[in-house]
């Protein structure tokens, strides 16, 4: 049995040009794997702590670390959620994620949750080559598939406006570095663009949402 994190970055809950074809993903995935667990995590409606000062103390960044009995309740409660949230992505074997895109990227509480499960010791670690930085580290996730399905007003993941395509690109690059190479994409993409075309651009990204859910 395995575990799928479906974690949509999206204001709106359905009915939305990348909520559609999620769900049309979840409703054929389940259909073909009755028995994985598929947890929805929809990243507007859960508890999802930033970092913010509590935390970097608590990570033993500047000014310096404080052990856990001396933080607030309030910063307590944060840092069990955040381990949590690493903990359920460390557990998963597979992960769709769904967003619009907003002036260039996807929506802020993306980002956020990318921050929760980017973990030193944990998601990555040092790759004892001798180098410091990025060099000097390597992903442990290796064994997970990720799906990123994505809606824009314009197409994006080719063509003349390809180069500012910034959010397929950023998490594919920021998966790469947890070790995860699995990473594919549906785009819905276009529709405000050629609104005319619009009907058929949802219909053939819901088709390869389809044709993606009996195979991943
Ligand atoms: C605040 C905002 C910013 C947007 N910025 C972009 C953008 O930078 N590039 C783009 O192609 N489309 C942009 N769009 C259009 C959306 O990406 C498009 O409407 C898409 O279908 C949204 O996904 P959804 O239908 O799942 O909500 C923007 C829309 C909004 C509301």
């Amino acid at each position: 049995m395995a575990t799928l994190l479906y974690i949509t970055a999206h204001p709106f809950q359905h009915d939305t040009y990348s909520l559609s074809v999620g769900a049309q993903f979840i409703q054929t995935y389940r259909e073909v794997n009755p028995n994985d667990e598929v947890i929805h995590l929809d990243l507007y409606r859960m508890d999802l702590p930033q970092i913010d000062a509590d935390l970097l103390r608590r990570w033993g960044q500047p000014p310096s670390g404080a052990s856990f009995d001396e933080l607030s309740d309030e910063s307590k409660a944060k840092a069990v959620r955040m381990r949590e949230i690493l903990d359920q992505f460390m557990a998963a074997d597979k992960i769709v994620i769904v967003n619009p895109v907003w002036n260039y990227l996807f929506p802020p509480v993306l980002k956020t949750y990318l921050d929760a499960v980017f973990v030193p010791g944990k998601t990555f670690t040092r790759a004892d080559n001798g180098r410091r930085g990025l060099g000097g580290l390597k992903g442990t996730q290796q064994d997970k598939k990720v799906l990123h399905i994505q809606a824009s007003g314009t197409v994006l993941s080719h063509g003349e406006f390809q180069e500012v395509e910034y959010s397929h690109r950023y998490l594919r690059d920021a998966l790469k570095f947890l070790g995860i190479d699995d990473v594919r994409a549906i785009y819905v993409e276009g529709t405000s663009e050629m609104p005319e075309q619009a009907a058929r651009i949802k219909e053939d990204a819901i088709q390869q949402a389809i044709a993606a859910a009996k195979q991943f």
